[in-house]
């Protein structure tokens, strides 16, 4: 059960609750409100400070117990130097959240000196991200060795009209992002296509969308021979999932978002090596951040129309899979060599993004988990951005930076076009390993000749395979909140 989030006015001193977590940057001073939470410790807190036992560094945590009259305990979380208040807000209370559901005891106080809407929703999202956790899977402990749940969390700020409406985006943001990693993080047996269409039918019931799912059957009358030649190995249905969202100017063309939803990818024919290769069950976030945005943006009702588009299956070996060398014709007309199957992921989003073309999309924006090269480039720090349009890479960067989820710009030149050429057909699905990334990139371009787009490699991004502070290892919610930033800037 995620954590139920507050907001309240007046002093931190007066929170009773079992940990009072305060966001501090670096060297800091304790001043205002601050000032009666140390008095009521007794000078503590001060004394921290003053003899260095904590500095603000990012990331830092100190403890110091509390008193009868406040918080049991007051967590001091350090938070650096600080470019973007509402960013460096928005990890210290998913780190205070974290300890507080590691320490249990039942609420945690956060205090936002202010009530600034974007910090108070950045609070309210990093509390949320820090207190999800996925337990479905484990049998629970004797009650009498349970620590009492995270419930409720309290932000202490100043309770106004503004910063309760910034509460309330925060927990739709939130949601998105819990269910989005929750998708992720099932594993492969349960997070099947199937189950990614359900999940989409329950969103689409819940918030009065239209939602359209394709099958093999309908994807083959459509001509889909790209996506179905991956989903060919595979005895599970494969689906193509279309969610629409009516919350714009009737008639106006959509943002739409597309996400590769690999619910496993074993590589195929061209299998992957064993080690790690349960991790490609992750190979479905592009998906779990389209589904997870769209249900964030229908609780904000944003007035926007959107279009969420998901490509699911599984890529697996078989005497049914596609083969290395063969040719396939996609959706959009042309002929594909391909040369490796595990290259998976472009071979479904061509199909996709050729469909997208139905929807007439304002623009199109599309997140896969889609390269090893892309890993290998940038880390897990930054999302690879890719786009020949300028102003849209500006605009993705921007929202990426906004939700706290980097992103950086790589080339898209038509240079790197000449490395996917075909000798049997119009183009192939791999270009060796130089620029791997990017060629996946210019593979996808070609799909998407009718409309401004661009895509999003989170292989990096998305999940991360080590426990960080702010998250546990696992699923990061990105692309989701990139998505929810994106659309709600072309709010007009
Ligand atoms: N899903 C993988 C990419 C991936 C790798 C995601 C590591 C997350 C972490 C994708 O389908 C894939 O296998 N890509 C290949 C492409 C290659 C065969 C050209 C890769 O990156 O090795
Ligand atoms: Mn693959
Ligand atoms: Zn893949």
């Amino acid at each position: 059960m995620a954590a139920t989030v507050t907001l309240t006015g007046g002093s931190p001193a007066k929170f009773q609750g079992s940990m009072l977590a305060i966001p501090l940057g670096e060297n800091p001073e304790i001043a205002g409100a601050l000032t009666e939470v140390d008095t009521q410790l007794g000078g503590s807190i001060k004394r921290s400070i003053d003899s260095r036992f904590f500095r603000g560094a990012r990331d830092e945590v100190f403890f110091v117990s509390g008193s009868s009259q406040g918080a049991a305990r007051v967590a001091l979380v350090g938070m650096g130097k600080i470019s973007d208040r509402a960013g460096s807000l928005r990890r210290a209370a998913a780190i205070a959240a974290r300890q507080a559901m590691k320490l249990g005891g039942g609420d945690l106080g956060f205090y936002v000196d202010g009530e600034d809407a974007r910090e108070i929703e950045a609070a309210t999202v990093g509390i949320l991200a820090g207190s999800w956790e996925y337990k479905d899977l484990k049998t629970p402990p004797p009650e009498t060795e349970q620590r009492q749940p995270l419930a409720t969390a309290t932000i202490i700020g100043n309770d106004t009209d503004a910063a309760r409406s910034a509460l309330s985006s925060g927990e739709s943001i939130g949601a998105g992002q819990a269910l989005a990693r929750t998708l992720a993080m099932m594993p492969g047996n349960l997070c099947t296509p199937d189950y990614l269409a359900e999940t989409a039918r329950e969103i689409a019931e819940r918030h009065g969308m239209k939602i359209t799912v394709l099958g093999r059957t309908e994807m083959e009358q459509e001509g889909m021979g790209s996506f179905l030649c991956v989903a060919q190995g595979t005895p599970q249905d494969p689906k193509l999932i279309a969610l629409e969202y009516a919350g714009g100017t009737p008639g106006a063309k959509p943002v739409t978002l597309v996400g590769k939803g690999l619910c496993f990818d074993s590589g195929g024919i061209s299998i992957k090596p064993a080690p790690g290769m349960e991790d490609m069950k992750f190979d479905m976030c592009g998906a779990a951040g389209v589904l997870g945005a769209m249900e964030s943006i229908a609780r904000m009702r944003l007035p926007v129309n959107v279009v969420g588009l998901v490509g699911s299956t599984t890529n697996m070996p078989s005497g049914t899979a596609v083969n290395p060398g063969d040719v396939v014709k996609s959706h959009l007309g042309k002929y594909i060599e391909v040369i490796n199957t595990d290259a998976e992921g472009r071979l479904v989003l061509a199909d996709v993004l050729s469909y997208a073309r139905k929807f007439d999309p304002a623009v199109v924006v599309d997140a896969a988990t889609l390269t090893g090269a892309c890993v290998i480039a940038l880390g897990h720090t930054a999302t690879g951005v890719f786009s020949a349009d300028e102003e849209l890479i500006a605009e993705v960067i921007a929202a990426g930076k906004r939700a706290g989820e980097p992103g950086w710009s790589m080339p898209l030149w038509d240079e790197y076009r000449d490395l996917i050429k075909s000798d049997v057909a119009d183009i192939k699905n791999t270009g060796g390993r130089a620029a791997g990334a990017i060629t996946a990139a210019m593979f996808l371009k070609e799909f998407t000749e009718t409309y401004p787009w661009i895509h999003l490699d989170v292989a990096g991004t998305a999940y991360s395979e080590a426990d960080l502070v702010a998250l546990p290892k696992g699923p990061t919610g990105v692309p989701t909140g990139t998505f929810i930033e994106f659309v709600r800037g072309r709010v007009s």
